[in-house]
């Protein structure tokens, strides 16, 4: 079956070998985990190696904002945005329902303009400000996800999670039901220091990974290690408090 790669290092081995084409895959977060850094590879590493053009739709940041992290990692945005091979629309945070149609139209026009078959939605919180009313809102970003998914895009949303350590979000809820595939990334705390870790919750009709690996973002982006558990235990020689760590950062639906 085609899959769309990430190009991250052991992220597409979780996905078993990447997101399926048109689907909405959700990245969810505490701050500074990682999840705008994972969208941005995603639509890089389409571009440069799979040969896919992408857009960036913001809500929060500055094109500008963009250019210099991506600059970070050595990804120019704005050759790229000159080639026609990315583009990035920002939109304000304020967002209404009658904007969410304008955007699903300049997105419409810009994916026939580059010929995009990526998107990276970056963040999805912003769109629980458009109403108080959760079937409402769950029927607003149904409609949006499903727009991106006829225009033949394949999408990464972002969504913040409050939660810093632990708890693990309610998937029975909201949009986890609409997405794809549902990834989570979380920040451990092992021996005073923290780590970051990401855990596939699902990948709708595919295999994944279901174990927990320790990933780290340097200077090429963001590299997922192999499993946390195993191989720190092997390093550190103290795996039940890093198992135990683990257990209290990914609490099971049942615990
Ligand atoms: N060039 C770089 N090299 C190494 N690490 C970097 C680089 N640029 C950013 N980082 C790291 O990436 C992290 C931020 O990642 P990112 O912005 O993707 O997080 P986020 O989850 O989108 O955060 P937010 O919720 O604030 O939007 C920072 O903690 C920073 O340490
Ligand atoms: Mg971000």
């Amino acid at each position: 079956m085609e899959r769309m790669k990430t190009g991250i290092t052991g992220l597409d081995q979780m996905l078993d070998g990447g997101f399926l084409p048109q689907t909405a895959n959700l990245i969810e977060g505490a701050p500074g985990t990682g999840k705008t850094t994972i969208g941005m590879q995603f639509i890089y590493n389409g571009i440069v190696e799979s040969g896919e053009a992408g857009i960036i739709l913001t809500f929060e940041e500055f094109p500008q904002q963009y250019y210099r992290d991506a600059a970070g990692f050595g990804w120019d945005f704005q050759q790229l945005e000159k080639l026609n091979r990315l583009r990035i629309i920002m939109s304000s945070p304020e967002v209404t329902k009658a904007d969410l149609e304008n955007i699903g139209g300049r997105i419409e026009t810009l994916a026939h303009e580059i010929g995009a078959r990526r998107i990276l939605v970056d963040s999805l919180s912003h769109f629980e400000r458009l109403s108080q009313d959760p079937i409402e809102l769950r029927s607003m970003a149904f409609s949006f996800i499903n727009s991106l998914k006829r225009e033949g895009l394949t999408s990464v949303l972002t969504r913040e999670s409050p939660a810093l350590l632990g708890e693990a979000p309610s998937v029975d809820e909201d949009v986890a039901f609409l997405v794809d595939s549902y990834i989570l990334l979380r920040y451990v705390e092992i021996d005073s220091a923290v780590h970051k870790a990401v855990l596939v919750l699902k990948l709708r009709g595919s295999n994944h990974a279901k174990d927990i690996r320790q990933f780290s973002i340097g200077s090429d982006g963001v590299v997922v290690q192999d499993k946390f558990v195993g191989r720190e235990a092997i390093m550190s020689g103290s795996p039940r408090s890093r198992a135990e760590a683990f257990r209290q950062a990914f609490p099971g639906p049942g615990s």
